[in-house]
């Protein structure tokens, strides 16, 4: 049945709590991390957090407007401010790059699957290290394995979608973060106990200035817009079931504040692991699948705390994905006027199919995340930041930032922001990442 009222979100902590689920996810306790090591830990913390309070921030605030004003997912949302013009290519653009992350997020969320099978069934505590490494090069050269868990995967994301809005995406990030955060907070007690733990915190928080190049200013900066998950359309989406009277720039102050806090401590639970057991912090699908294991392996209550922290994963992954599926879904229902179930159910099935190469060869995983990182997520965005400061009607657009805000007293502040430093911070970012600059 084609639903005639949007829905909306239950409670403003329920939409924070899901904006946040879509922001906490492999960029946090992955990237971030060792991205932070590599480029001389403190100042290079320091350079990131103004990037998510500059550049990050008023992107997801312009992002939430858009979509809270029209009350559409992206595509519908720019044809009904601006008709027949060109920013539509804008919103397709979003939902495109929506269905080619998932695609290939899937595969490593269905890893993060498939550790926490081995971790309940005792195949991490007491392993040794070739054994490790080996258990992850045979899941990644098993085509059938990585797979079943890619779908695996991918069916509980449609599960949750299915459900809707208030029922589905709200109630199980209510349930999936606090967990989430619990967990976090054990392994980073664990951590504390650690002989490494000082000098875990020293690699990230002591402050290296003469390591900052301008090449790592810019990785901050695409870094930020990543893990706030801008660009695609997916806090248009969001803002779009948030009711007039809800304060949406606080709650964008909240949701950008919890993901820059997990960055932190899982970060800070991270490097003092890998400097207690003299292991390599580099780069790589490596450093969770085989680093981590290698190292919880030989703590004691190891075999718990890799239970706690492959399932910590899967979590961040799945609130993740709720999310870029969600996008797809609300452009078949609002565009299409598809039913819920059979919208989910068919972006689902296609996005799954889409997958299976990045799961099958690391070749098309390469270049799929490429060009998604690359080229897709920051043109979505400095497209959607032009729009809300350029295009969107003046009137609309302060309506939204200003209806129920105890903050409104920033509406022009953060206008001059989103006007002139940001496209030009974005529009660096991308000539970096495609190799320009
Ligand atoms: N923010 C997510 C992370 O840090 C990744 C991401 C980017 C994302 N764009 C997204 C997640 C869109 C959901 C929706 O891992």
């Amino acid at each position: 049945m084609v639903e005639t009222e949007r829905a909306h979100w239950g409670s403003r902590i329920g939409f924070i709590l899901a904006a946040a689920g879509s922001a906490v996810g492999l960029g946090n306790i992955w990237k971030f991390p060792y991205i932070t090591g590599e480029n001389g830990g403190g100042a290079f913390v320091l350079v990131y957090l103004a990037c998510i309070a500059f550049v990050g921030l008023p992107i997801m605030i312009a992002e939430i407007s858009l979509g809270r004003a029209t009350q559409k997912s992206p595509a519908s949302a720019m044809r009904s401010l601006s008709p027949g013009g060109g920013w539509i290519g804008i919103g397709w653009l979003c939902i495109l790059t929506s269905v080619c992350l998932l695609s290939y997020y899937a595969t490593v969320a269905g890893w993060a699957l498939h550790y926490c099978y081995l971790a309940f069934s005792g195949q991490i505590s007491g392993q040794g290290p070739e054994q490790l490494q080996a258990a992850f090069g045979s899941l990644t050269a098993t085509p059938s394995l990585g797979v079943a868990w890619q779908l695996a995967f991918m069916a509980l994301t449609v599960l949750v979608v299915v459900a809707g809005v208030s029922h589905g995406v709200e109630r199980w990030s209510r349930i999936l973060m606090p967990t989430l955060a619990v967990m976090l907070l054990i392994l980073l007690g664990k951590a504390f106990t650690l002989s490494g733990f000082g000098q875990g915190m020293d690699f990230l928080f002591g402050f290296r200035a003469d390591k900052l190049t301008p090449g790592g200013v810019l990785e901050a900066l695409g870094h930020a817009f990543f893990t706030l998950s801008l660009g695609m359309g997916t806090m248009i989406t969001y803002g779009s079931y948030l009711r007039r009277e809800d304060d949406l720039v606080s709650a964008s102050v909240m949701t950008s504040a919890v993901d820059t806090l997990v960055a932190l401590v899982a970060s800070m639970m991270l490097f003092p692991i890998i400097f207690t057991f003299g292991l390599e912090a580099g780069q790589g699908p490596g450093l969770l699948f085989v680093t981590v294991p290698i190292a919880l392996a030989q703590m004691t209550g190891g075999g718990l705390l890799s239970i706690v922290f492959f399932v910590l994963l899967a979590f961040a992954a799945l609130t993740s994905a709720i999310s870029m599926l969600e996008v797809v879904t609300a452009y078949l229902m609002d565009d299409w006027g598809l039913s819920r179930r059979r919208s989910t159910v068919c972006a689902g099935i296609g996005i799954a199919a889409l997958g299976i190469p990045a799961t099958v060869s690391t070749g098309w995983f390469g270049q799929i995340d490429y060009y998604v990182s690359n080229w897709m997520l920051p043109l979505g965005g400095l497209g959607v930041a032009l729009f809300v400061a350029w295009r969107m009607d003046a009137a609309l657009r302060r309506g939204a930032f200003e209806s129920g805000s105890m903050l409104a007293k920033f509406y022009k502040g953060w206008l001059w922001v989103l006007k002139y430093p940001v496209p030009v911070a974005v529009g660096l970012v991308f000539l970096h990442a495609v190799g320009v600059l």
